[in-house]
């Protein structure tokens, strides 16, 4: 067993991703503890799910800093003073930066809502639509500079349906994404993945 992994999850929106790793946790699926929620919008329902499970939740607002270097840097000064050594983004919908990257190396993790590299992005559900692929899906990756860019850890296939909306679409994703997600934290905490190149190993 590797050492004990403190996460720090960063989120935007409504936090259902959050839910499941929470949830994962506390069915003793994953050994790990989720040390702090952090999110650029006061509004995020994802903060309050921390709230529920007593996890420290944390609002910080990106429009009092200078520019991204300057937030980024306050995000991590507080994700160390919670001990984070796995931050993973669950649905937070911003560009972070080498500062960030350099204090975290190989321990960020994303989900998105597309079989990468197809559709990286904003909107990406939308994209497969018009693209008008018959398959698209879910991937967790670790993070790097580029936008969706990281090795692949995890990715789940999802069907696109003749009468589907973004909505539906999404739906049925996010049904894959709360069962992928959690599942590769898993394999983090467990010290199961390795990266060789672009290509995350499994153990
Ligand atoms: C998820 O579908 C996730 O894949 C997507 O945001 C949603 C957040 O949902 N992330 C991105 O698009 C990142 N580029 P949630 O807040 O309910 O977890």
């Amino acid at each position: 067993m590797a050492n004990a992994v403190n996460i720090g999850v960063l989120v935007s929106g409504n936090g259902s991703n959050l839910q499941a790793i929470i949830d994962r946790i506390e069915d003793g699926t994953i050994p790990a503890r989720i040390t702090c929620v952090i999110s650029n919008n006061a509004g995020a329902y994802g903060l309050q799910r921390a709230e529920k499970h007593g996890i420290p939740a944390v609002h910080m607002d990106h429009r009092i800093f200078s520019g991204r270097e300057s937030y980024d840097t306050a995000m991590v000064e507080a994700l160390k003073q919670y001990d984070v050594n796995l931050v993973v983004l669950a649905g937070f919908m911003r560009i972070i930066t080498p500062v960030f990257l350099d204090a975290f190396p190989l321990a960020v993790m994303n989900i998105h809502p597309a079989l990468l590299p197809s559709f990286p992005g904003i909107h990406a559900q939308r994209q497969a639509l018009d693209y008008g692929v018959k398959f698209t899906g879910c991937t967790t990756h670790f993070v790097d500079a580029g936008t969706d860019t990281g090795p692949i850890i995890m990715q789940s296939v999802v069907p696109v349906l003749p009468d589907d909306t973004e909505e539906s679409l999404s739906a049925r994703i996010q049904i894959e994404e709360h069962r992928v997600f959690p599942e590769s934290v898993r394999l983090f905490v467990e010290g199961r993945l390795t990266v060789d190149g672009r290509r995350v190993i499994v153990s």
